[in-house]
């Protein structure tokens, strides 16, 4: 078996058994949780205790586990204590020791147990909309902060305002400040309990205000969080893209400014190993650059591999007719997708790239019919400034 198909056969076992601990973790996290809510059924909880406390004993036997071995020391890892320390180290943590830490106490089993819900918190690393939740929160402070100096202004007034109005009709409701309060947040909130309501005509003028000043204010922070969120979300994508186009050599070799107008048209796609990219027959509207894996081009007699700073995917474009071959992915890969109406506008600007990406065309057309040996290799940008 040849060294390429054995890293091949690798990279798919390792992804396998990345894929099957994940699915596990997230098993034993489900039955736990699962466990500790059936605990607190009166009925439940007293006929199956024995089934439910082994149970959650061997998910914290599993979460416990799992921290020892992330926190081995051993060679290229972080150290055991950096690794406690760092965020998902204190989550790992956070899931193992408070329930004996409560037993150990003396809290009630039952009690102790509801501590599982911390196991939730393993979730947060792997998913990747809190960490950017978290960058757009900070980058957007101000704004965030502004809203909310708002909404206490509207709250406490409007509190002190129903206090003063409402304070003799219904006092147990009115008839302090603090009281005042709840009714001023459950309706600046838009939420309206009904246990509170104004009687008097002022006091009815002003919740009416209140509620509209609520939507406008939940309206700015939501405005004020998307905007981020897509701001964020374009600034990771462009990094990520600028990273993966000067990864590509055939591209590396762009100026700096074509590289950031490249990047922004360009759109990355990961794809599992074995996956259909373009398939024969099929109209194409874009073409492909691969930034890191390999793909297959279906050929008869004998198919071409290209790798990692190849492209494919021109044939449509250049000449306007269906895919000539099936392409397929060998192994995980990522391309990058250069829609038809940017490939037009960018090679109009750069006839270079054009003039490449035509003659390495050609070649392959020519080529077609002729044996092919291994790896087809990426072509150049001639007379462009190498960074
Ligand atoms: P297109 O016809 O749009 O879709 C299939 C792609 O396979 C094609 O563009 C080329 O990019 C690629 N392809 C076709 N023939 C060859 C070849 N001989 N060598 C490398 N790539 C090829």
């Amino acid at each position: 078996m040849s060294q390429h198909r054995i890293d091949e056969l690798l990279s798919v076992f390792g992804l396998l058994r990345r894929s099957a601990y994940r699915i596990v973790q997230y098993c034993v996290l489900a039955i736990g949780l699962a466990a500790m809510m059936a605990m607190t059924i009166p009925d439940l909880g007293a006929r199956s205790a024995t089934w439910l406390a082994v149970t959650l004993w061997c998910c914290l036997g599993f979460f416990a586990a799992e921290l020892t071995i992330k926190s081995w020391p051993r060679a290229g890892a972080k150290a055991a204590p950096r690794y406690l320390l760092s965020g998902p180290g204190l989550i790992d943590l956070l899931a193992v020791l408070p329930i004996p830490l409560a037993l150990l106490f003396g809290a009630p089993t039952g009690t102790a147990w509801l501590l599982a819900s911390l196991w939730l918190l393993k979730l947060a690393p792997v998913v990747p909309g809190l960490s950017l939740l978290g960058r757009v929160i900070e980058q957007e402070a101000r704004p965030l902060a502004s809203v909310f100096v708002i909404f206490l202004i509207v709250l406490l007034l409007s509190a002190v305002a129903l206090h003063l109005l409402e304070r003799a009709g219904q006092p147990e409701r009115f008839g302090s400040v603090p009281r005042s309060l709840w009714w001023a947040v459950t309706t600046l909130t838009t939420t309206g309990y009904g246990d509170a309501v104004p009687e008097t005509f002022l006091g009815r003028m002003i919740a009416a205000l209140v509620m509209i000043c609520g939507l406008g204010v939940f309206g700015l922070w939501t405005g004020i969080l998307a905007t981020g969120f897509a701001a964020e979300h374009r600034r990771r994508e462009f990094v990520q893209n600028w990273d993966l186009v000067t990864s590509v050599p055939f591209l590396r070799n762009l100026d700096a400014p074509s590289v950031i107008e490249l990047t922004r048209m360009l759109r990355r796609l990961d794809l599992a190993g074995h996956t259909v990219v373009v398939r024969r027959g099929r109209p194409g509207d874009c073409m492909y650059f691969i930034a890191s894996g390999e793909v297959e081009v279906r050929l008869e007699p004998q198919p071409v591999r290209l790798g990692a700073g190849a492209f494919f995917g021109e044939f449509a474009l250049l000449d306007g007719g269906p895919r000539t071959a099936t392409v397929v992915t060998t192994m995980p890969s990522t391309l990058l997708i250069l829609e038809v109406s940017d490939f037009r506008s960018f090679t109009a600007h750069h006839p270079e790239l054009a003039q490449t990406i035509e003659t390495e065309a050609a070649r392959r057309k020519s080529a077609e019919g002729r044996p092919r040996h291994g790896h087809a290799t990426a072509p150049a940008i001639p007379g462009k400034r190498h960074r």
